[in-house]
């Protein structure tokens, strides 16, 4: 099963699709991860894409797409894959449709987190996650169990993203607006869009996203 979550920054995309994975068995690929790995790498791609994740914009497609490309040939990806934050263009959307045609296979659902936009930057401002395990936390809305304390892996070590301040975050939205809102027609020309009410609580989140899974697992 091939399903791609789409959703401003601060959507709760990195949240619900980690925990899909868990639940399902299927990859979950978070191109915002693969390039923050590539920065902290060292890398050619990594060093390109910095500057404009801090900067709050898009990286080339082609640079995206071929990333996107390799990862979707690995063997985690066999029974199919959770999209989070890929395509974030149209052009990115009409590349994943090549891949999946040459594969003989297609994308099941988006699943779009609606949230308004008030209440991005606060979830935003909040977020912080393990340095170890990477498991994501807020200090209001999903807080360690023990204070200081990973729930997962019991580090005590935690960080929080450069691009998560005000004025990238507003960049990141105006991006969002500019050039992934485009993809909510793209797709549902294709009858493939489920709106979920993002605003709720994370577990209620959740469960919305069960239902869909049920309907078409
Ligand atoms: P990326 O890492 O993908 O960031 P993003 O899309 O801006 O999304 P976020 O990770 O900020 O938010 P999320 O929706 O995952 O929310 P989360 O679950 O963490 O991309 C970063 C950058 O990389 C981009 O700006 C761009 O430069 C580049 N990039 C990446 N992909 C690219 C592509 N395809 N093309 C070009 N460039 C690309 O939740 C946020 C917080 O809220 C958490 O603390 C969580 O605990 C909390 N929360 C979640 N759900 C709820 C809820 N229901 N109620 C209350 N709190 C909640």
């Amino acid at each position: 099963m091939n399903i791609i979550f789409l959703g401003p920054p601060g959507a709760g995309k990195g949240t619900q699709s980690k925990r899909l994975e868990g639940r399902y068995g299927i990859a979950q690929i978070s191109t915002g991860d693969m390039l923050r790995a590539e920065v902290a790498a060292g890398t050619e791609i990594g060093r390109e894409a910095k500057g404009l994740m801090d900067a709050g914009k898009l990286i080339p497609d082609s640079v995206i797409v071929s990333m996107l490309e390799s990862r979707i040939q690995q063997p985690d990806c066999a029974k199919g894959f959770i999209l989070d934050g890929f395509p974030r263009t149209v052009a990115q959307a009409e590349a994943l449709d090549d891949m999946l045609q040459r594969k003989n296979s297609k994308i099941d659902v988006v699943l779009v987190l609606n949230v308004d936009e008030e209440a991005l930057a606060d979830r935003i401002s909040g977020r912080f996650s393990c340095s170890k395990c990477g498991t994501s936390y807020h200090d209001t809305f999903r807080p360690t169990a023990k204070p200081g304390v990973c729930d997962v892996c019991g580090s005590e070590s935690f960080t929080r993203r450069p691009d998560d301040n005000r004025e990238t975050v507003i960049a990141r939205l105006a991006s969002y607006r500019a050039e992934t809102m485009p993809l909510l027609p793209y797709y549902e020309q294709h009858d493939l869009v489920v709106m979920i009410d993002g605003m709720a609580p994370i577990e209620e989140v959740s469960a919305q996203i069960d239902q869909v899974m049920k309907r078409i697992a």
